[in-house]
């Protein structure tokens, strides 16, 4: 099984970006606890984090040529980026949004994700966990699919 990893703007700071809110792990820590969930899971994972939202959509339709599914943290494109949304509609690849943050408890404008719609489901609030929790139920689903 293969699967793409999507890190969206301004996630590269993590560590020092806003701590109380994203916690201390950088995103490299979050990739190789990745890494090493893949691996027990005989899972190969790739990782892409960008700050421009059409790099990221170019990784999306890639993608279909080679991964069974997307593991994404959107970043603030998920609270506006129609063009993000519409590109996971089109390479129809079972995608799970995650988020540190509970987006849920947060600022209004965070509260709407207009990926959630297109996507298996969200996982949000679980700090680093959020990712680990998104990647077993990815898992759980690309299986489940080719059961099926
Ligand atoms: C985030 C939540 C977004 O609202 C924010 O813009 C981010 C990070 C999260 O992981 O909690 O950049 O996606």
């Amino acid at each position: 099984m293969k699967i793409l990893v999507l890190h969206g703007p301004n996630l590269n700071l993590l560590g020092s970006r806003e701590p109380e809110v994203y916690g201390s792990l950088t995103l490299t820590d979050i990739n190789n606890i990745l890494s090493e969930q893949a691996e027990a899971a005989q899972t190969a994972v790739q990782f892409l984090q960008s700050n421009h939202e059409g790099q990221l959509i170019d990784a999306i339709h890639e993608a279909r040529e080679w991964a069974d599914g997307i593991l994404i943290n959107p970043g603030a494109f998920t609270h506006y980026s129609y063009a993000l949304r519409d590109a996971i509609a089109a390479v129809e690849l079972p995608t799970v949004e995650v988020h540190l943050s509970n987006i849920h408890a947060r600022e209004e404008f965070r509260h709407k994700s207009v990926l959630a719609a297109v996507c298996v489901g969200q996982i949000s609030g679980f700090g680093w966990r959020s990712y680990t929790l998104g990647l077993q139920a990815l898992i759980a689903q690309i299986e489940n699919k080719k059961r099926a």
